[in-house]
């Protein structure tokens, strides 16, 4: 096959290189925004005369058929064609002759790679940004149903205070929605069209830029040029968002993986999304969640990838810059199917409410209310806070929990306590009188949930 660059060449390329630099096998995925962006542009060439209306429809025509080939799985990816670009380019020539060749008027590999990419991670944060906001759904359900399971909540793993389980849930509906704003500033910087750059420099074509731009949904053009064509900003943006979003899924899966621990037992994950040993019959492996803990490793991976691959190339477009798609495709790829899985995992995941309330209460976790409580009488939080630690420290050696002192128990440690720290000590008012905003208390709660309905448009 004839290369579209071979003028210049008197030797076939070697087959080594060919297999070497070739991207089609897994470009070949921009197959659709190829053409997208193809079309527009000779319908551009079209409107301004630089083409006959004629030859546009040749290639028009060309085009749309070479998409229903592809699609229909008749088109031959031959690795020669080097990548996606050539292929179609090739392929149309084969259909309409050197009319073909017109279609790279006013226009570089290097605009229409970075076309391609930026029309395909558009169309790619869309569908992240539903999957999460379906998860979100997810949680914000499970959040309504455990709105008042109380359960101990941890800080360096240890037991620290009680909340409602509903708002450790919504923790992660907090998370996902920064991740989903993240999303859209990046969509929103990258929003702009570097057609028409061509090599680095521009053309003197008399090129409509803007239309093209309008016609791709686009909300603009790129203004410089030799940035246009260099600039892998974007790639790099999505992958660092898209590490983020794997961060939270993995402390999430991290959490429910312990949680489902025989040791724990707070949480039920459904069979179906569980496996088992092969060799031992009793386990219930949380191998979902473990993957997904693992596959945040791959994504941050591609991240440190391409930041590596764009470090100190020269300006402008470099080969080194085809090495971004695997990176970014795998990355966007490991998210959607995380997410994919995760969403029906979680709509059937329970909590084993009687053990999260029973746990709760043990383990000194209402240590701090103490410390409050003795504060609101006056006293200094920190001499409050020592008085605390040696009645946890009493209770410890006595294998006592708080809630079974006596009120002359309290006594023996500072003559303030009267009988309403048994109030302070409850459970109930502990957890739902945190009312400041954003606490868990009952209120605060209702109020979360009440907001996130409306922002997530539930009924
Ligand atoms: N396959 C190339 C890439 O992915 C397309 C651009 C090639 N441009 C060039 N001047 N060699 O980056």
């Amino acid at each position: 096959m004839k290369k579209p660059w071979s003028g210049r060449f008197t030797k076939k390329t070697n087959e080594l290189v060919e297999a070497f630099t070739e991207s089609l096998s897994f470009d070949r995925r921009l197959y659709e925004e190829d053409i997208k962006g193809s079309i527009a542009h000779v319908n551009m060439l079209k409107k301004q005369k630089i083409i006959t209306a004629r030859e546009a429809n040749l290639i028009l025509k060309g085009l749309e058929e070479i998409k229903t080939e592809i699609e229909n799985g008749k088109f031959e990816f031959k690795k020669e064609f080097e990548d996606i670009h050539m292929a179609i380019e090739s392929r149309l020539k084969e259909k309409i002759g050197d009319v073909a060749g017109k279609i790279h008027t006013a226009r570089s590999r290097n605009d229409q790679v970075a076309l391609d990419i930026k029309l395909y991670i558009k169309k790619k944060i869309i569908d992240i940004y539903r999957l999460l906001e379906e998860l979100q759904k997810v949680f914000l359900n499970k959040s309504e149903m455990y709105q008042t399971c109380i359960a101990p909540a941890y800080t360096h793993l240890q037991r620290a205070q009680p909340v409602f389980l509903g708002h450790y849930l919504l923790s992660f509906v907090e998370m996902w929605e920064r991740d989903k704003s993240r999303l859209i500033d990046c969509y929103k910087r990258m929003d702009y069209s570097p057609l028409g750059s061509c090599a680095l420099a521009g053309t003197t074509f008399p090129i409509d830029r803007e239309y093209v731009a309008k016609n791709l949904g686009f909300s603009g053009v790129t203004t410089n040029s030799m940035d246009a064509v260099s600039d892998r900003d974007f790639a790099v943006e999505l992958l660092s968002h898209l590490s983020i979003i794997m961060m939270h899924l993995s402390r999430l899966c991290e959490d429910m993986i312990l949680w489902n621990t025989y040791e724990f037992s707070f949480v039920i994950l459904p069979d179906d999304f569980c496996t088992g040993s092969s060799i031992m019959p009793q386990k219930k492996n949380p191998d979902v969640l473990e993957l997904v803990r693992g596959k945040t490793g791959r994504v941050y991976g591609s991240l440190l990838a391409l930041l590596t691959i764009m470090k100190a190339l020269p300006m402008t477009y470099n080969r080194d810059m085809q090495e971004d798609k695997e990176h970014i495709f795998d990355g966007v790829d490991t998210v959607i199917s995380s997410l994919e899985v995760l969403i029906p995992l979680f709509e059937k995941t329970e909590f084993n409410v009687k053990r999260l309330i029973e746990e709760s209460k043990k383990g000194f976790i209402l240590a701090t209310e103490i410390a409050d409580y003795l504060s609101k009488k006056g006293l200094p939080f920190r001499m409050a806070h020592e008085i605390t630690g040696k009645i946890v420290a009493y209770c410890e050696k006595h294998n006592k929990e708080l809630y079974e002192l006596s009120i002359d128990e309290f006594k023996k440690f500072y003559s303030g306590f009267e009988k309403d720290v048994l109030d302070a000590i409850n459970m109930e008012n502990a957890v739902g009188m945190k009312n400041v905003v954003g606490g868990t208390g009952k209120k605060s709660l209702q109020d979360q949930i009440k907001m996130w309905k409306k922002r997530l448009k539930v009924e």
